[in-house]
């Protein structure tokens, strides 16, 4: 039980294909107590089932980040019903739809500012609001994707949010360090989510990802969840600033691995459909 005792709040479960809900269950299971959040009434409702699973039907609120007043509310309310928190999981990401595809320099400025504020600013915000209940050896994990290093195509406005966001983890490592809390993010391989789905050609990128990935298979949120874990937990007291890739090995090829059949001819192998 390696969270026992430990007290948690989790922002960006919409259903149980998110990657928030793969890390919720990981700490719930080694005893962790959770809260977690909704965007609006419409995932709140589907959400009730999930908080019940996870022990925290009592403390399911909601955030919407583009909304200061909410983060505020979420303050009050996490101060009334935990008193103190020892982890963060910021699973938010939002970018327009005109920024997932098309020509990357037809982005506009707006597009622009409500995916950074979403999906970057958000992280600054609630880790600023929340400071005050969290513990001496907090943990704060966000998520990103590959996008944000290198050219991946249609990830485009997201790509640079993930770069700003990755960075912002730096920043606020160095920043929070001297109250002895971490900040790390998780790099994940594609998964399909809802928010995936917003992503032009997202089927060809996962078939590209497990072609291409040293295991050769894509991951599951389930093995983000422990990754996530160790990285909330006492398991990783001296790892802050980190961006850890949980891709299969994607992130670290130059070339695809090539093959070769019976006859001699070239080809990629993966496991996948
Ligand atoms: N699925 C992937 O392939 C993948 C890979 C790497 C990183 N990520 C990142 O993982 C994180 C979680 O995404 P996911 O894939 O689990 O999808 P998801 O759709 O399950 O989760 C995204 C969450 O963001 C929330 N959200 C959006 N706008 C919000 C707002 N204004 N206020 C509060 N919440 C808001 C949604 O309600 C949802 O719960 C994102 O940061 C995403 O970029 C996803």
């Amino acid at each position: 039980m390696l969270m026992s005792g430990k007290k948690g709040i989790v922002l960006g479960i919409a259903n149980k294909k998110s990657i928030a809900y793969g890390i919720a269950k990981a700490c719930r299971e080694q005893g962790a107590e959770l809260a977690i959040t909704y965007l609006n009434e419409r995932f709140g409702k589907k959400l009730e089932p999930i908080a019940e699973e996870l022990g925290c039907s009592s403390r399911l609120y909601p955030c919407d980040v583009s909304k200061p007043e909410e983060i505020e509310a979420l303050r009050d309310s996490l101060e009334k019903d935990f008193t103190k928190i020892d982890f963060i999981v910021h699973s938010i990401a939002f970018a327009p739809k005109e920024g997932l595809g098309g020509h990357f320099i037809d982005i506009g400025k707006e597009a622009f500012n409500v995916a950074m504020d979403i999906s970057v600013y958000s992280l600054i915000e609630i880790s600023r609001v929340l400071k005050p209940l969290m513990s001496e050896g907090a943990s704060i994990l966000t998520l990103s994707y590959h996008g944000g290093v290198k050219y991946i195509p249609n990830y485009n406005l997201m790509g640079v949010a993930k770069a700003a966001l990755e960075m912002t983890v730096r920043y606020m490592a160095e920043d929070l360090g001297r109250d002895g809390i971490r900040v790390n993010a998780i790099s994940a391989g594609p998964i399909k989510t809802l928010a995936a789905a917003g992503i032009g050609d997202f089927s060809f990128m996962l078939k590209w990802n497990a072609a291409h990935s040293p295991l050769r298979r894509n991951i599951s949120i389930d093995e983000v969840g422990k990754s996530g874990m160790y990285l909330l937990s006492e398991l990783s007291s001296a790892v802050t600033g980190e961006i850890h890739y949980v891709d299969g090995g994607f992130n670290i090829m130059g070339m695809p691995a090539v093959e070769f059949d019976e006859d001699g001819k070239p080809h990629i192998a993966w496991n996948g459909e």
